[in-house]
C-alpha cells in the first residue's frame, strides 16, 4: 500500500535523518529502487515528473503499476508516490489517480494566487491523507544551456507557506537540479538556518541531491531537512552501465539486444547509488 509522506518525513526530522525522492522514469528503475528500500529496510519517495509521468503512458498508469509492484515484489517499508514539480492541473490529476503524495510547485503564480491554489489542494490532499509539498524561493539549473545559480528563499515567505497547511517544505538554499558548476559557492548553511528558527517542526525538502558533497548534506539534515530528491545521478550512472554494456558488444548475434539483459547493467548501477544516498541520508534500517 502506499502511504503519505508526512508520517515519515515528520519520524525522519525528530530522529535527524532524511528519506530519499528517486525518480521514476519506468517500470526496471521503479523495480529498482523499491527493491533497493525493501533490502535496506528504509522508507523511499518514488517521485515522479510530469514529463515522466506522461512517457509512462500518464499517472493512473504510473499510480497502478507501482501499486502492483509494491504488493507483487512483497515491500513492506513506506513507499510514497510522489509527484514532483506539478502544476496545478497536474496535482489535480494525481490526487484522482491515486498519488499519495504532491508537489504542487506554483511559483511562477502571482504570490496571492499560489497562495489560494496551495490552501485549496491542502485541504483536499488532507481530506485523502495524502501529503503536499510547497516550493518557495525558486531551485537552480540548467534551461537552454545556462546554469541558473539556486536563489536563496525568504525565510518570512517560507513561515506563511508553511502555515498555509502543507506537509513539507522545498525552499531554495542556492541548490541546483542537475550537475553543479565547477564555481558552484555551496549550500547556504545561513539562510538554511534562518529558515528552520522560523518553520519549527516543519521537514524540509532538498531539490537537487545530485553531487552535493556528502558533509554539505549531512549538515543539511542536522538543520532540519528530512527529504533529499536525485535524480540526476541515477540517470547517469544508469547511462555509464548502460555504455560499457553496448560497447562491449553483448548482442544476441545479429538479433539485435535483449531488452532485459541491455538493461540489467543500468538497473544495478541504479540499485548501487539508490544504496548509496540511502546510507548517507541515514535512512537504512529506519522504515
Ligand atoms: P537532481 O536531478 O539534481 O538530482 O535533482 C532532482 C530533483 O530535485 C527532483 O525534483
Amino acid at each position: 500500500m502506499l502511504v503519505s509522506a508526512a508520517e515519515m518525513l515528520k519520524k525522519a526530522k525528530a530522529g535527524k535523518y532524511a528519506v530519499g525522492q528517486f525518480n521514476i522514469n519506468n517500470l526496471e528503475w521503479t523495480k529498482a529502487i523499491l527493491q533497493t528500500a525493501q533490502e535496506c529496510n528504509s522508507p523511499v519517495i518514488l517521485g515522479v515528473s510530469e514529463g515522466a509521468g506522461k512517457y509512462m503512458c500518464g499517472f493512473t498508469t504510473v499510480a497502478a503499476m507501482v501499486s502492483a509492484m509494491v504488493e507483487e515484489l512483497g515491500i513492506t517499508v513506506p513507499v510514497a508516490l510522489h509527484l514532483d514539480h506539478g502544476s496545478y492541473e497536474g496535482a489535480k490529476k494525481c490526487i484522482n489517480a491515486g498519488f499519495s503524495s504532491i508537489m504542487f510547485d506554483g511559483s511562477h503564480y502571482p504570490i496571492e494566487e499560489n497562495i489560494e491554489k496551495t490552501k485549496e489542494l491542502a485541504a483536499a490532499c488532507h481530506v485523502l491523507g495524502l501529503s503536499l509539498e510547497a516550493e518557495v524561493g525558486s531551485i537552480g539549473g540548467e534551461e537552454d544551456g545556462v546554469v541558473g545559480m539556486g536563489e536563496c528563499a525568504d525565510p518570512k515567505e517560507c513561515k506563511m507557506v508553511a502555515d498555509l497547511g502543507v506537509d513539507m517544505l522545498a525552499a531554495g538554499i542556492g541548490n541546483i537540479h542537475g550537475k553543479y558548476p565547477a564555481n558552484w559557492p555551496g549550500l547556504s548553511f545561513e539562510t538554511l538556518e534562518a529558515i528552520s528558527k522560523e518553520v519549527g517542526d516543519m521537514p524540509l525538502v532538498l531539490h537537487g541531491g545530485t553531487g552535493i558533497p556528502a558533509d554539505q548534506i549531512q549538515r543539511a539534515i542536522s538543520l532540519g531537512v528530512a527529504k533529499i530528491n536525485v535524480n540526476t545521478e541515477c540517470q547517469l550512472a544508469f547511462q555509464e552501465a548502460t555504455r560499457e554494456y553496448i560497447e562491449a558488444g553483448k548482442d544476441l548475434q545479429g538479433k539485435g539486444f535483449d531488452p532485459r539483459k541491455l538493461l540489467a547493467p543500468g538497473v544495478e548501477a541504479i540499485k548501487a547509488m539508490v544504496k548509496t544516498k540511502m546510507e548517507l541520508f541515514g535512512s537504512v534500517g529506519k522504515a
